[in-house]
This record gives C-alpha cells, structure tokens and sequence, in this order.
C-alpha cells in the first residue's frame, strides 16, 4: 500500500521553493562573485540568464513534477521516457553531493551566531579583531567543531523532512521565509545610513567591464542559485496543487530569489565601502570571507552588537529552508521508487549522508590526505572542493540541458500546454517559452559544459 504522498498548500509552493532557491548561493556566494567581477554588468548578466534561462527551467521542472505527482526517477518513468529518468538519477546523486558538504558550511553559520552572540554580550575587542583569520583557520581544521557543527545541521534538517510536506517542510518555510526577509530588510535599512551606502549602489548597479569568463559565471550562478538542474524543483513540484499557476508561481521564486541576492549585496557592499580602500583588498573570492571580514565590520557600526548575530541567524535559516529542499529529494525518491516510509528514509539518508559529509568536514585542513586530495589535478583541491566543483560544473548543468531538452523537444507541446494552463488559463507566452527551452537554455548551458571540458575553466 502506498503512503499519501501530502501536498502543499496556498502558498506552500511558492515559499518553500523560495526557501529551497534563497540560501548560502545568495547571501555568501552571489556577492562575492559580484565584487570579483566588477559589479553592475554582471549583475545585469545575471539578471537576463534568470529570466531566460533560469525562469523557463523552473517551468519546465515544476511542469514534470506536477503533472506526474512524482519525485524525479518515477516522474520520467510515468511520462513513458525511461531514459530520461537518468536526470533523476542524477538529481538524487546532485542533492546527495551538494546536501554533504553544504550542511558543514551551513554548520559555520550556526558557530558564528553563537560566536555572534557571545561577542556582542562580552565585547569585541581588537584583540578579537586582529586573530579573526587564525580564529577562522583553527575553527575550520578542528575535526569535532566540524563533524559536530555539521552533525547538528544535518540533525534539524532531518528533524524537519520527517514531518513531511505539509507538516515539516511548509509550516518550517512559512515561519521562516518572512522572518528571513525582515531581518534582511532591517539590515539595508541601517545600511542606508551607512557611508558607504552611496558607493555601493554605484557599484552595483552602474555598467561596468565585463568578460565572457564572467557571463559564464553568471549563468552558472543563475542555477545553483536558483535550485535547477538536480530535480529539486521537480519534486517540490510534484507536491503543488493543480490551482495553483506554473507561470506566476515560477516568477515570484526568481522573483524573490533575485531580490535578496540583491539585498544581500546592498548590505555588504554598504559594510565594504565604509572602510578605507586598503582594507576592502581582503575582500575577495575566498570561502572564508564571511567570517573573517564581516565581523569586524559589524562591530564597527552602531548597533552592530545586533546586527552582528542577526546577520549570521539569518544566514543559518536560509541554509535551511535549501538543505531541507535537499534531503527532501533524496528522501522522496526512497518513497516513490522503493516505497520507504518517511520517518524510516529519512533516518536512514540523514544519517548516511552525514556519514559521508564527514569527508568534506576534515577536508579543510583536520586531515591532511583529504585536505590535499586532488584527484582532478588542479581544479579542485580537498574532498570538499572537488565535490562542490563537480556539482557546481557537471552534475547541475548537465541535468539542466537535459531538462530543458525534454521539456522543449521531446515532451508533446500539447502536453506542456495543458499543464501550464492548469491554474493559470490561457497562457499566451507558451510559444516563446518552447523557444527558449529549445535552443537559448541549451546553447547558454551546452557553452558552460564546452568551457569547462575543453577550456578548462571551473565556475564554483
Ligand atoms: N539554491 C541554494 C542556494 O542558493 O544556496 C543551493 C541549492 C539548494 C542548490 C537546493 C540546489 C538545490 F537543490
């Protein structure tokens, strides 16, 4: 007997795919990617490879989940193309991949709301300011603040995805999502009164010079940003009613997604701009920016003793509301395909994948064999960074062509038609949505897939 699979309810899609899209891509790595190439072209790259390819996407994944009611791999079998449940595949590996190391970075934020807390009580002295680096360093190479940090991140995901669709996963995104963007919004507030405000503003939004390596970026951004690619979407539209409207629904998760990636920068850029061009030199692409330069920042404003943990709760519940999104696809493939029980699949992947996150944990600097592990040559370094390199270059792209390529060519327009119209009525742009399915989404993405096998060039 099979188990009722749940469904979301009035805006439980929309927010809990928000929930799924906003996470560490907007707030950790979309600004930094935007500082290192150079500010406001690239956003308006990144802007244009949301809408046309990253918006059409959606569409075509919540069209495959809602019009079977099933979790990828099952989803193509339904839709009679074997074949192409290969994505599904894929997408369980991808979510398994990403869900292992994301949880011990989403772990940090956990350690710095606590570190957040405890500086704000007991002062942040300069001392403090000047050993941010080795405080970071040690933090990162310590393997039980790593496995545990890690382990209680896995631990509220897995606490979440057992109460299901309705009860765990909507109930936790509609709480948290609002939250999220009051926070957020009280932090570009302050940042208005900042004095690099006005600065910050210019650099983002003012053309800059661009590269074709930064286009590449952009679009590669757009779908791990956005949770496409790995069957994410599918299967949280798979859980969508039949009332809802496909178009409108995908629209405000770009939409969303796109204004707190925004936000994010406003706020950090406003920080950024406030000190001395000297210092701004630390601020580059390196992984532990966040934690290094930010604080020091933070307490450099007034008010910044709440400002400080509020930013890095608020960085923790957006990792959340994406590893739930995560573990959900991995967990609903055991239930469609094996016909687990929830609570059972859930335990068991949480716990599995925690298990072989521990890999990624010790691989920044705790074990040296993991740490300098490079299997790929130079293209990654350490188990962490080989297995976001993989994700981020091959496994999210290539399920993104596929996708694209089923949806524009081989799923019957009428079909797609049918569906999108579903809770929408007559939807005049299916033309141009085919078009950008069949030949735009595939082009951009066939691109960055060429880079990276015969230009070699990386994206994460
Ligand atoms: N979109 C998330 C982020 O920007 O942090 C990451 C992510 C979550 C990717 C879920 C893929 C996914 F299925």
């Amino acid at each position: 007997m099979s188990q009722d699979r749940g469904s979301f309810g009035r805006l439980g899609f929309v927010l809990a795919a928000a929930g799924s899209a906003i996470g560490l891509g907007n707030i950790w790595k979309f600004p930094y990617m935007t500082y290192d190439n150079q500010g406001g072209s690239f956003v308006l790259v990144y802007l244009l490879a949301v809408i046309i390819v990253g918006l059409p996407i959606m569409m075509a994944e919540i069209v495959i989940g809602r019009s079977t009611n099933k979790s990828p791999v099952s989803a193509f079998l339904q839709l009679h193309h074997p074949a192409f449940s290969i994505i599904g595949w894929l997408g369980v590996v991808t979510g398994f991949v990403i869900l292992s190391y994301y949880s011990v970075v989403a772990g940090w934020t956990v350690h710095y709301f606590i570190k957040g807390v405890y500086w704000s009580v007991q002062g942040f002295t300069s001392a403090e300011a000047a050993t941010l680096g080795d405080q970071f360093g040690a933090f990162i190479s310590n393997p039980s603040a790593q496995i545990g940090y890690h382990a209680l991140f896995m631990g509220f995901s897995v606490m979440v995805v057992i109460f299901g669709v309705k009860g765990g996963i909507e109930r936790l995104t509609k709480i948290l999502m609002p939250v999220l963007l009051l926070i957020l919004l009280s932090l570009v507030i302050v940042s208005m009164w900042s004095e690099g405000f006005t600065e910050a503003m210019g650099f983002l939004f003012r053309p800059s010079k661009i590269s074709p390596d930064s286009l590449l970026e952009a679009v590669g951004h757009a779908f791990f940003t956005l949770s496409l690619g790995m069957g994410a979407i599918i299967t949280y539209g798979s859980y969508m009613t039949k009332k809802e409207s496909i178009p409108r629904s995908a629209a405000m998760v770009c939409l969303m997604d796109t204004l707190i990636a925004l936000m994010a920068c406003v706020v950090m850029f406003s920080l950024i701009y406030s000190v001395p061009a000297v210092e701004r030199e630390q601020f580059s692409s390196s992984i532990g920016v966040m934690f290094t330069t930010l604080p020091k920042l933070f307490y450099g404003l007034p008010g910044g003793i709440f400002l400080a943990p509020l930013f890095y709760i608020l960085v923790a519940f957006a990792a959340l509301t994406s590893t739930i999104s995560l573990l959900e696809v991995v967990v609903a493939f055991f239930i469609d395909q094996l016909n687990w029980h929830r609570v059972y699949a859930t335990l068991v992947m949480g716990l599995t994948i925690f298990a072989f996150g521990i890999l990624s944990a010790l691989s920044l600097g705790a074990l040296t064999g993991l740490s300098a592990w490079q299997p790929l040559g130079d293209k990654s370094k350490g188990v962490f960074d080989t297995l976001d390199y993989l994700a981020s270059n091959w496994f999210l792209p290539v399920g993104g062509i596929l996708i694209a390529i089923f949806v524009g060519w081989v799923l019957p327009k009428v079909f797609s038609r049918k569906e999108v119209e579903k809770g929408h009525g007559s939807f005049h742009l299916h033309g141009l949505w085919i078009f950008l399915l069949r030949f735009v989404a595939p082009a951009a993405i066939g691109w960055i897939v060429y880079s990276v096998i015969f230009l070699g060039k990386s994206y994460n």
